[in-house]
């Protein structure tokens, strides 16, 4: 297991931030210190790694989360930024700012940070602690705020124990957060930068530096992509998707979990386990590179076998059962 039997406090010098720093290489969990919240941080490119952060949040779902990065130059590497993008990242990072731009072609930041959306969540943080650590580390950072789900966000090293002590493999400690509210998110995808959720950085002083006014958020901090626009751009397969299949019609594709074998599996048009092994981290990791897979093997239906609600699982459920649902 990747999980320690106690998380370590380490001090924000250059001895503590190199150890995080390997802690990241090998895939582990480090909360660090952002002017805004601590953060539960992750090597955003290794899906094991991210969905060991979904799965640390203990009641997990997969949201999109914001990958961090030392400064604007290696941002702009992940995403494609248009003219208000620009604007924006010019007049508040590093900062309390997150960015939803495109993902670029060189993009690094993996598909379950995203979602399987075709955009990225960038953002360059103030403290000094994150961006010597974001750049020690040399990759994006995913981080989410570092509680349990549906518990407050942290803004001292010690809140973040209280909810994850030993389920993460290290907090860097930044003393208390300056801000103490997340980043305010906002959207330049369509020309027309839109605030998808308020933060750190007011609407008063977006506008100032826009020139305008940015629509939105119609619904604020739902921690879920915002709007029916966004909704629909999630990634969802061609094929129709069939859950907790038990027997196999001929030509469908079979998306199998651990050692249970449909009836009528000979059939199969095609298939791939999440994880032979049974575990929800894993197969998270896997989901959605799966479903790309099954769906350009071109079968009309992915069949999925019944997947179990315990870890990850009943967050894979709720991704698959939004694939499934009529369109
Ligand atoms: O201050 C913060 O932003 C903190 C610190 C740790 O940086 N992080 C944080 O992350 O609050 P998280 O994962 O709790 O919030 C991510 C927000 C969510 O509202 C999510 O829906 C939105 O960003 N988001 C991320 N990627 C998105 C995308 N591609 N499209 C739309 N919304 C996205
Ligand atoms: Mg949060």
């Amino acid at each position: 297991s990747t999980v320690p039997a106690e998380t370590r406090l380490l001090s924000a010098d250059s001895a503590g931030i190199a150890e995080a720093a390997a802690f990241l290489r090998a895939g582990r969990l480090v909360a660090f210190p952002t002017e805004t919240v601590y953060g539960l941080g992750g090597d955003a490119t290794e899906p094991v790694a991210v969905a060991a952060i979904y799965a640390a949040k203990t009641r997990p779902s997969f949201n999109p989360l914001i990958s961090h990065l030392p400064d604007a130059e290696s941002a702009r590497r992940q995403g494609v930024f248009d003219a208000a993008a620009n604007t924006l990242a010019e007049a508040f990072w590093p900062g309390p700012l997150t960015l939803v731009v495109p993902a670029s072609a060189e993009i690094q930041v993996c598909d379950l940070a995203r979602a399987g959306l075709p955009s990225v969540a960038l953002r360059v943080p103030g403290s000094e602690a994150a961006r010597a650590l974001l750049s020690a580390f040399g990759r994006p950072v995913a981080g989410p705020s570092a509680n349990r789900s549906g518990r407050v966000s942290p803004t001292r090293a010690a809140h973040v124990l209280e909810d994850l002590n030993g389920r993460i493999a290290a907090v860097l400690d930044g003393g208390d957060t300056q801000v103490g509210l997340e980043s305010t998110v906002v959207a330049c995808l369509s020309g027309r930068a839109r605030l998808l959720r308020p933060g750190g950085i007011t609407r008063e002083r977006l506008r100032d530096v826009l020139g305008y006014d940015p629509a939105g958020p119609e619904d604020a901090d739902s921690h879920a992509p915002v709007g029916p626009g966004l909704l629909a751009s999630h990634y969802a397969p061609n094929a129709r998707v069939r859950l907790d299949a038990t027997r196999i019609a001929k030509g469908e594709a079979v998306l199998l979990f651990g050692a249970f074998r449909p009836e009528g599996f000979e059939q199969a048009h095609a298939s791939m386990n999440l994880s032979e092994r049974g575990d929800t981290v894993e197969a998270a990791a896997r989901l959605f590179g799966a479903l790309r897979d099954l769906d350009a093997s071109g079968a009309q239906t992915i069949a999925v076998v019944p997947i179990p609600t315990e870890g990850l699982g009943e967050a894979i459920r709720d991704r698959l059962g939004r694939a499934a649902a009529p369109r």
